[in-house]
């Protein structure tokens, strides 16, 4: 059983510039919420509560103001720094002491994920023991992303990054499960070209030894990476869509941490007190009244 997950929240965020001068990529708003509390959200679906969230040197500060320690969400947060974004890999040499002897998930800080069945997919991914596994989904532009092949059992065979012809339409999300080989094989790798550690080198060591798997996001879940500044207004439209549509949030943490009963009714009246008089408490409202 996975039980500890990284939330990989630094970056450069170069293409949301100027935004992201002064602010953390993560930290700017979907719609109502802060960016990071859609992955959060996603490992907390997932019955993960020990999470490490490595975030920019210098930026720790911001993060807590609004994340502390998990506790009012009835998890765990730590946090680590990266000095550079070294790439994604890293994640797993920083989080070497985090990890210990156990599997590990990771999702990248900017990866947002909806869909109905999410839940138990999420859960039975958990279950992973040995090897890792990847999240596909299928996508209009593979050319954009790094892509895998998968056969009818769902090992990958093929995995390459951005590629010019045609291999497979299924993107490699980000999210990712690891047994504790991970943080071996992150230490044994070099930098690419583009002098970053790359995920692909990692995933490629598992693939090797014939122990990467996949899970695919049917057409009924969705998918969206939110790396440009056109990318968030689309996301925000999205759950600005679902939300007043439904009337339900996605990616409120108390709600989830209450329905999980990691949180009593007056740690949600705490939530209420902390956010102030907006839309979020007014919906936390509704949940114990
Ligand atoms: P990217 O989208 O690859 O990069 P970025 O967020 O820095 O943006 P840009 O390409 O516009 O410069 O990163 C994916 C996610 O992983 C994002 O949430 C930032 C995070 N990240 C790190 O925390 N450390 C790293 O070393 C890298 C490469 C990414």
């Amino acid at each position: 059983m996975i039980k500890k997950g990284i939330i990989l929240a630094g970056g450069k965020g170069t293409r949301m510039s100027p935004l992201t001068k002064a602010v953390n990529k993560q930290l700017l708003p979907i719609y109502d919420k802060p960016l990071i509390f859609y992955p959060l959200s996603i490992l907390m679906l997932a019955n993960i509560r020990d999470i490490l969230i490595i975030v920019n040197k210098g930026q720790l500060s911001q993060y807590k103001k609004i994340l502390p320690d998990g506790k009012n969400l009835g998890i765990k947060i730590t946090y680590k720094e990266q000095i550079y974004p070294r790439g994604l890999p890293e994640a797993f040499i920083i989080g070497e002491k985090f990890i210990n002897k156990d599997n590990v998930a990771l999702i990248l800080g900017d990866n947002f994920f909806y869909g109905q069945s999410l839940t138990d997919q999420l859960q039975k991914n958990t279950k992973l023991k040995k090897g890792a596994r990847i999240v596909l989904h299928k996508v209009n532009k593979p050319e954009l992303y790094g892509v895998a092949k998968v056969n009818y059992k769902n090992k990958v065979t093929l995995i390459k990054e951005k590629p010019r012809k045609y291999i497979s339409d299924l993107a490699i999300t980000g999210l990712y499960f690891f047994d504790n080989s991970v943080v071996k094989f992150a230490k044994e790798l070099k930098p690419s070209k583009r002098g970053e550690l790359e995920i692909v080198d990692l995933i490629n060591k598992y693939k090797k030894r014939n122990k990467l798997s996949a899970d695919l996001i049917g057409r009924g879940g969705a998918w969206l990476d939110t790396g440009s500044i056109e990318d968030f207004y689309k996301t925000s439209a999205f759950v600005s869509a679902i939300e007043n549509r439904q009337g339900f949030k996605i990616a409120c943490l108390e709600e989830i941490a209450f329905k999980n009963k990691w949180i009593n009714k007056n740690q949600l009246k705490n939530a209420v007190n902390f956010y102030g008089n907006c839309d979020y408490s007014n919906y936390l409202k509704k949940i114990y009244r």
